[in-house]
C-alpha cells in the first residue's frame, strides 16, 4: 500500500532568462520580462513529495519533520533571497527557467531520500504557473 506524503515550502529568489549568444531582442522575444537585464524576483511555492510504503513502526511513509529539514538544508539554503544566475552554482550555465529550477532541486534532495520512495518536486512560480518533476 503506498502513500505519498507532501511538505510545502517557499522561497524568493531573483532571476534573469537569457542565452548570451542571442541578441537581445531575441532573448526579449523568447522570454519577454523574465529576460530584462537587471534581473527581478519570484515567491517560488514548492510541494516535495515523497511516495512509499507506510514503515509498519511508525505508521509514516518518512518523517515530515525530516523532510522540513531536508527541503531547509537543501533548497531553501541554498537558493532563497539568492540570484539564481550569480549565486548558485548549478545555474552558472543553465538557464534558471521554473522547469530547470525544479530538477535541480530533486537532485539535491534526492540522495538524501530512501531509494525504494519516490521524490516529486511540484514548483510554483507564481499562483498559476507550476511545473512538475519526479526523475
Ligand atoms: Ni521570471
Amino acid at each position: 500500500m503506498k502513500v505519498k506524503v507532501s511538505r510545502k515550502a517557499s522561497f524568493n529568489a531573483a532571476h534573469r532568462l537569457f542565452r548570451k549568444d542571442w541578441t537581445q531582442e531575441k532573448n526579449h522575444e523568447v522570454f519577454g520580462k523574465c529576460s530584462y537585464p537587471n534581473y527581478h524576483g519570484h515567491n517560488y511555492d514548492l510541494i516535495v513529495s515523497v511516495e512509499g510504503e507506510i514503515d509498519e513502526e511508525t505508521g509514516f511513509v518518512m518523517d515530515l519533520k525530516v523532510l522540513k529539514d531536508l527541503i531547509r538544508e537543501h533548497v531553501e539554503e541554498a537558493l532563497d533571497h539568492k540570484n539564481l544566475n550569480t549565486d548558485v552554482p548549478e545555474f552558472k550555465n543553465l538557464n534558471p527557467t521554473a522547469e530547470n529550477i525544479a530538477v535541480v532541486i530533486w537532485n539535491k534532495l534526492r540522495p538524501h531520500i530512501k531509494q525504494t520512495n519516490k521524490l516529486e518536486v511540484v514548483l510554483y512560480e507564481t499562483p498559476r504557473n507550476f511545473v512538475t518533476y519526479s526523475g
